[in-house]
Protein backbone atom coordinates (compact mmCIF):
# COMPACT_ATOMS: atom_id res chain seq x y z
CA UNK A 1 0.00 0.00 0.00
CA UNK A 2 1.00 3.38 -1.25
CA UNK A 3 1.84 6.30 1.61
CA UNK A 4 1.85 9.07 -0.72
CA UNK A 5 -0.32 11.64 0.58
CA UNK A 6 -3.39 13.15 -2.45
CA UNK A 7 -2.89 16.97 -2.89
CA UNK A 8 -4.91 17.19 -6.03
CA UNK A 9 -8.31 19.04 -6.49
CA UNK A 10 -8.85 17.97 -10.17
CA UNK A 11 -7.84 14.93 -11.71
CA UNK A 12 -7.21 16.47 -15.31
CA UNK A 13 -4.35 14.06 -17.11
CA UNK A 14 -2.38 11.08 -16.44
CA UNK A 15 0.74 13.27 -17.43
CA UNK A 16 0.73 15.09 -14.43
CA UNK A 17 0.47 12.01 -12.07
CA UNK A 18 3.67 10.44 -10.48
CA UNK A 19 3.53 6.50 -9.85
CA UNK A 20 2.59 6.76 -6.53
CA UNK A 21 -0.44 8.74 -7.19
CA UNK A 22 -1.30 6.20 -9.44
CA UNK A 23 -1.02 3.52 -6.78
CA UNK A 24 -3.01 5.45 -4.85
CA UNK A 25 -5.66 5.72 -7.16
CA UNK A 26 -5.58 1.97 -7.47
CA UNK A 27 -5.32 0.69 -4.10
CA UNK A 28 -8.34 3.48 -3.07
CA UNK A 29 -10.33 1.35 -6.01
CA UNK A 30 -9.59 -1.66 -4.90
CA UNK A 31 -11.24 -0.61 -1.32
CA UNK A 32 -14.25 0.98 -3.37
CA UNK A 33 -14.71 -2.01 -4.99
CA UNK A 34 -14.89 -4.08 -1.96
CA UNK A 35 -17.44 -1.71 -0.63
CA UNK A 36 -19.52 -2.46 -3.84
CA UNK A 37 -19.51 -6.59 -2.87
CA UNK A 38 -21.36 -5.78 0.29
CA UNK A 39 -25.27 -6.07 0.61
CA UNK A 40 -25.51 -2.07 1.91
CA UNK A 41 -22.97 -0.57 -1.56
CA UNK A 42 -23.45 2.93 -0.29
CA UNK A 43 -20.87 4.74 1.72
CA UNK A 44 -21.71 8.77 3.22
CA UNK A 45 -18.62 10.10 1.82
CA UNK A 46 -19.80 12.99 -0.59
CA UNK A 47 -23.06 13.23 1.19
CA UNK A 48 -23.73 16.92 1.40
CA UNK A 49 -21.66 17.86 -2.01
CA UNK A 50 -22.95 17.71 -5.53
CA UNK A 51 -21.71 16.45 -8.88
CA UNK A 52 -22.31 18.16 -12.43
CA UNK A 53 -21.80 15.56 -15.46
CA UNK A 54 -21.36 18.20 -17.98
CA UNK A 55 -20.52 15.58 -21.07
CA UNK A 56 -20.56 17.96 -24.55
CA UNK A 57 -19.46 14.69 -26.14
CA UNK A 58 -21.99 11.57 -26.58
CA UNK A 59 -21.38 9.02 -23.74
CA UNK A 60 -22.65 5.77 -22.43
CA UNK A 61 -20.12 4.26 -19.96
CA UNK A 62 -18.23 7.19 -18.45
CA UNK A 63 -21.43 9.12 -17.69
CA UNK A 64 -23.40 6.40 -16.31
CA UNK A 65 -20.16 5.16 -14.18
CA UNK A 66 -19.77 9.05 -13.26
CA UNK A 67 -23.26 9.13 -12.03
CA UNK A 68 -23.57 6.05 -9.88
CA UNK A 69 -20.06 6.18 -8.52
CA UNK A 70 -21.41 9.61 -7.02
CA UNK A 71 -24.69 8.31 -5.80
CA UNK A 72 -22.60 5.47 -4.08
CA UNK A 73 -20.49 7.89 -2.14
CA UNK A 74 -24.16 9.48 -1.62
CA UNK A 75 -23.77 12.55 -3.32
CA UNK A 76 -26.50 14.59 -5.09
CA UNK A 77 -26.07 14.33 -8.83
CA UNK A 78 -27.09 16.66 -11.86
CA UNK A 79 -26.64 15.50 -15.65
CA UNK A 80 -26.94 18.59 -17.90
CA UNK A 81 -28.16 17.83 -21.65
CA UNK A 82 -25.94 20.54 -23.14
CA UNK A 83 -28.24 20.24 -26.65
CA UNK A 84 -31.12 21.51 -23.56
CA UNK A 85 -28.68 24.04 -22.50
CA UNK A 86 -27.52 27.54 -22.76
CA UNK A 87 -24.14 26.57 -24.31
CA UNK A 88 -26.65 25.95 -27.88
CA UNK A 89 -27.46 29.88 -27.29
CA UNK A 90 -23.49 30.87 -27.39
CA UNK A 91 -22.80 30.84 -23.93
CA UNK A 92 -19.20 30.16 -23.05
CA UNK A 93 -17.68 27.15 -21.77
CA UNK A 94 -16.20 29.25 -18.64
CA UNK A 95 -19.59 30.64 -17.94
CA UNK A 96 -21.72 27.89 -17.84
CA UNK A 97 -19.31 25.76 -15.51
CA UNK A 98 -19.30 29.51 -13.03
CA UNK A 99 -23.07 29.52 -13.39
CA UNK A 100 -22.89 25.85 -12.20
CA UNK A 101 -20.84 26.85 -9.38
CA UNK A 102 -22.78 29.28 -8.46
CA UNK A 103 -25.19 26.61 -7.64
CA UNK A 104 -23.01 24.89 -5.37
CA UNK A 105 -21.98 22.12 -7.46
CA UNK A 106 -18.75 20.72 -5.70
CA UNK A 107 -17.20 18.86 -8.84
CA UNK A 108 -17.76 19.15 -12.46
CA UNK A 109 -17.27 16.06 -14.40
CA UNK A 110 -16.57 17.06 -18.16
CA UNK A 111 -16.59 15.93 -21.68
CA UNK A 112 -15.32 17.72 -24.16
CA UNK A 113 -14.55 17.82 -27.95
CA UNK A 114 -11.30 20.30 -27.35
CA UNK A 115 -7.73 19.40 -25.95
CA UNK A 116 -7.14 21.39 -22.90
CA UNK A 117 -10.88 21.56 -21.76
CA UNK A 118 -10.69 20.53 -18.28
CA UNK A 119 -7.50 22.28 -17.71
CA UNK A 120 -8.81 25.60 -18.63
CA UNK A 121 -11.61 24.93 -16.25
CA UNK A 122 -9.54 23.48 -13.10
CA UNK A 123 -7.76 26.62 -13.11
CA UNK A 124 -10.79 28.86 -12.79
CA UNK A 125 -12.93 27.06 -10.19
CA UNK A 126 -13.12 26.32 -6.99
CA UNK A 127 -15.12 23.08 -7.68
CA UNK A 128 -12.92 19.67 -8.49
CA UNK A 129 -12.97 19.18 -11.70
CA UNK A 130 -12.50 15.81 -13.81
CA UNK A 131 -11.49 14.86 -17.04
CA UNK A 132 -13.78 12.64 -18.86
CA UNK A 133 -11.88 13.00 -22.32
CA UNK A 134 -10.80 15.95 -23.84
CA UNK A 135 -10.72 15.71 -27.32
CA UNK A 136 -7.59 13.51 -28.65
CA UNK A 137 -5.84 14.15 -25.31
CA UNK A 138 -6.40 12.49 -22.06
CA UNK A 139 -9.12 10.40 -21.05
CA UNK A 140 -7.47 9.64 -17.32
CA UNK A 141 -9.94 7.55 -15.88
CA UNK A 142 -10.60 4.90 -18.55
CA UNK A 143 -6.15 4.35 -18.13
CA UNK A 144 -6.62 4.04 -14.11
CA UNK A 145 -9.63 1.54 -14.97
CA UNK A 146 -7.74 0.54 -17.45
CA UNK A 147 -4.48 -0.27 -15.43
CA UNK A 148 -6.69 -1.54 -12.34
CA UNK A 149 -8.13 -4.17 -14.87
CA UNK A 150 -4.34 -5.24 -15.52
CA UNK A 151 -3.33 -5.71 -12.04
CA UNK A 152 -6.33 -7.23 -10.90
CA UNK A 153 -5.80 -9.58 -13.86
CA UNK A 154 -1.96 -10.33 -13.96
CA UNK A 155 -1.02 -9.32 -10.32
CA UNK A 156 1.21 -6.55 -11.69
CA UNK A 157 1.79 -3.91 -14.46
CA UNK A 158 5.70 -3.96 -14.71
CA UNK A 159 7.09 -5.54 -17.13
CA UNK A 160 4.34 -6.69 -19.34
CA UNK A 161 4.22 -6.47 -22.74
CA UNK A 162 0.87 -4.31 -23.61
CA UNK A 163 -0.02 -3.71 -27.16
CA UNK A 164 -2.40 -0.65 -27.91
CA UNK A 165 -3.67 -1.18 -31.72
CA UNK A 166 -5.43 0.54 -34.07
CA UNK A 167 -6.11 4.52 -33.96
CA UNK A 168 -3.40 5.80 -32.19
CA UNK A 169 -3.48 9.60 -33.50
CA UNK A 170 -6.58 10.24 -32.33
CA UNK A 171 -7.20 8.53 -29.36
CA UNK A 172 -6.95 10.10 -25.80
CA UNK A 173 -7.13 6.60 -24.13
CA UNK A 174 -3.98 5.72 -26.26
CA UNK A 175 -2.44 8.87 -24.85
CA UNK A 176 -3.87 8.39 -21.10
CA UNK A 177 -2.58 4.71 -21.07
CA UNK A 178 1.18 5.27 -22.72
CA UNK A 179 1.30 7.71 -19.88
CA UNK A 180 -0.35 5.59 -17.16
CA UNK A 181 1.72 2.26 -18.52
CA UNK A 182 5.04 3.70 -18.70
CA UNK A 183 5.00 5.15 -15.44
CA UNK A 184 4.34 1.90 -13.87
CA UNK A 185 7.36 0.06 -15.58
CA UNK A 186 5.40 -1.42 -18.52
CA UNK A 187 6.75 -2.10 -21.96
CA UNK A 188 4.10 -0.24 -24.23
CA UNK A 189 3.83 -1.11 -28.05
CA UNK A 190 1.67 0.79 -30.54
CA UNK A 191 0.38 -0.44 -33.91
CA UNK A 192 -1.85 0.12 -36.25
CA UNK A 193 -1.78 1.98 -39.80
CA UNK A 194 0.95 4.24 -40.43
CA UNK A 195 -1.16 7.22 -40.76
CA UNK A 196 -3.13 6.50 -37.64
CA UNK A 197 0.23 5.54 -35.77
CA UNK A 198 3.33 7.73 -36.39
CA UNK A 199 6.63 6.94 -35.19
CA UNK A 200 7.02 10.50 -33.61
CA UNK A 201 4.45 8.36 -30.93
CA UNK A 202 8.21 6.91 -29.43
CA UNK A 203 9.12 10.43 -27.96
CA UNK A 204 6.56 9.17 -25.33
CA UNK A 205 8.66 6.42 -24.11
CA UNK A 206 6.64 3.46 -26.23
CA UNK A 207 7.68 1.46 -29.41
CA UNK A 208 6.10 1.68 -32.57
CA UNK A 209 6.17 -1.31 -34.99
CA UNK A 210 4.35 -2.46 -37.93
CA UNK A 211 5.27 -6.00 -37.66
CA UNK A 212 1.74 -6.74 -36.38
CA UNK A 213 1.85 -10.72 -35.79
CA UNK A 214 5.36 -9.86 -34.18
CA UNK A 215 4.17 -7.82 -31.90
CA UNK A 216 0.47 -9.63 -31.05
CA UNK A 217 2.85 -12.59 -30.33
CA UNK A 218 4.59 -11.31 -27.60
CA UNK A 219 1.83 -9.62 -26.05
CA UNK A 220 0.45 -9.83 -22.64
CA UNK A 221 -2.06 -7.56 -22.98
CA UNK A 222 -3.80 -6.17 -26.20
CA UNK A 223 -5.86 -3.26 -25.94
CA UNK A 224 -7.99 -2.49 -29.28
CA UNK A 225 -9.02 0.79 -30.29
CA UNK A 226 -11.84 1.48 -32.46
CA UNK A 227 -11.24 4.44 -35.36
CA UNK A 228 -12.16 7.76 -34.26
CA UNK A 229 -14.20 8.62 -37.44
CA UNK A 230 -15.37 11.85 -35.07
CA UNK A 231 -11.91 12.97 -34.72
CA UNK A 232 -10.53 12.48 -38.42
CA UNK A 233 -10.40 15.11 -40.77
CA UNK A 234 -10.16 12.94 -43.98
CA UNK A 235 -9.83 9.23 -44.15
CA UNK A 236 -6.85 7.35 -42.79
CA UNK A 237 -7.10 4.25 -44.74
CA UNK A 238 -9.24 3.03 -47.88
CA UNK A 239 -12.20 1.09 -46.65
CA UNK A 240 -13.18 0.03 -43.65
CA UNK A 241 -12.84 -3.85 -45.04
CA UNK A 242 -9.17 -2.89 -45.49
CA UNK A 243 -8.50 -1.81 -41.60
CA UNK A 244 -9.76 -5.13 -40.90
CA UNK A 245 -8.23 -7.37 -42.79
CA UNK A 246 -4.69 -5.85 -42.50
CA UNK A 247 -5.24 -4.63 -38.44
CA UNK A 248 -8.64 -6.11 -37.03
CA UNK A 249 -8.11 -8.78 -34.15
CA UNK A 250 -8.64 -11.82 -36.00
CA UNK A 251 -9.56 -15.38 -34.74
CA UNK A 252 -6.40 -16.73 -36.97
CA UNK A 253 -4.50 -13.91 -35.45
CA UNK A 254 -5.53 -14.38 -31.60
CA UNK A 255 -4.93 -18.15 -32.09
CA UNK A 256 -0.96 -17.11 -32.52
CA UNK A 257 -1.23 -15.09 -29.41
CA UNK A 258 0.44 -16.09 -26.23
CA UNK A 259 -2.74 -18.52 -24.47
CA UNK A 260 -3.09 -16.05 -21.26
CA UNK A 261 -2.88 -12.96 -23.10
CA UNK A 262 -6.15 -10.27 -22.75
CA UNK A 263 -8.28 -8.82 -24.42
CA UNK A 264 -9.06 -4.97 -23.42
CA UNK A 265 -11.31 -2.43 -25.88
CA UNK A 266 -12.53 0.44 -23.98
CA UNK A 267 -15.33 0.49 -25.71
CA UNK A 268 -17.61 1.31 -27.63
CA UNK A 269 -17.08 -1.46 -29.56
CA UNK A 270 -17.13 -1.70 -33.61
CA UNK A 271 -17.56 -5.89 -33.96
CA UNK A 272 -15.88 -7.01 -37.10
CA UNK A 273 -13.76 -3.93 -37.26
CA UNK A 274 -11.27 -3.89 -35.20
CA UNK A 275 -12.03 -7.23 -33.57
CA UNK A 276 -14.01 -10.43 -34.31
CA UNK A 277 -17.57 -10.07 -32.87
CA UNK A 278 -17.02 -13.57 -31.30
CA UNK A 279 -13.08 -12.50 -29.70
CA UNK A 280 -15.01 -9.64 -27.84
CA UNK A 281 -17.26 -12.48 -25.97
CA UNK A 282 -14.71 -14.48 -25.47
CA UNK A 283 -13.19 -15.89 -22.25
CA UNK A 284 -9.80 -13.67 -22.49
CA UNK A 285 -11.81 -10.54 -23.00
CA UNK A 286 -12.35 -8.31 -20.19
CA UNK A 287 -13.83 -5.35 -22.05
CA UNK A 288 -17.11 -5.67 -19.42
CA UNK A 289 -15.06 -6.25 -16.28
CA UNK A 290 -13.40 -3.12 -17.50
CA UNK A 291 -16.87 -1.55 -17.12
CA UNK A 292 -17.50 -2.73 -14.05
CA UNK A 293 -14.20 -2.04 -12.45
CA UNK A 294 -14.37 1.94 -13.74
CA UNK A 295 -17.18 2.22 -10.95
CA UNK A 296 -14.36 1.57 -8.47
CA UNK A 297 -12.12 3.70 -9.74
CA UNK A 298 -14.37 6.53 -10.06
CA UNK A 299 -15.30 6.25 -6.62
CA UNK A 300 -11.75 6.73 -5.37
CA UNK A 301 -11.24 9.74 -7.60
CA UNK A 302 -14.13 11.36 -6.64
CA UNK A 303 -13.34 10.47 -2.78
CA UNK A 304 -9.43 11.89 -3.28
CA UNK A 305 -9.97 14.66 -5.13
CA UNK A 306 -13.63 15.94 -3.33
CA UNK A 307 -13.86 13.60 -0.22
CA UNK A 308 -11.52 15.15 2.00
CA UNK A 309 -8.53 13.10 1.38
CA UNK A 310 -6.58 16.04 0.92
CA UNK A 311 -4.37 17.64 4.08
N1 LIG B 1 -14.76 4.33 -22.91
C1 LIG B 1 -15.58 5.41 -22.98
O1 LIG B 1 -15.16 6.55 -22.74
O2 LIG B 1 -16.86 5.13 -23.33
P1 LIG B 1 -18.03 6.21 -23.44
O3 LIG B 1 -17.71 7.10 -24.61
O4 LIG B 1 -19.29 5.43 -23.62
O5 LIG B 1 -18.03 7.02 -22.16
Amino acid sequence: MTTVQWQRKDLVGIYELSAAEIELVLDTARAFKQVGQRAIKKVPTLRGKTLVNLFIEPSTRTRTSFELAAKRLSADVINIDTTASSLVKGETLKDTAKNLEALNADIIVIRHSAAGAAHFLASRLRASVINAGDGAHEHPTQALLDAFTIREKKGRIAGLNVLILGDILYSRVARSNIWLLTKLGARVTLSGPATLVPRQFESFGCRVTYDLDGALAEADVINLLRIQHERQRRSAFPSIGEYSTLFGLTKERFARTKPDALIMHPGPINRGVEIDSDLADCERSVILEQVTNGLAVRMAVLFLCAGGART
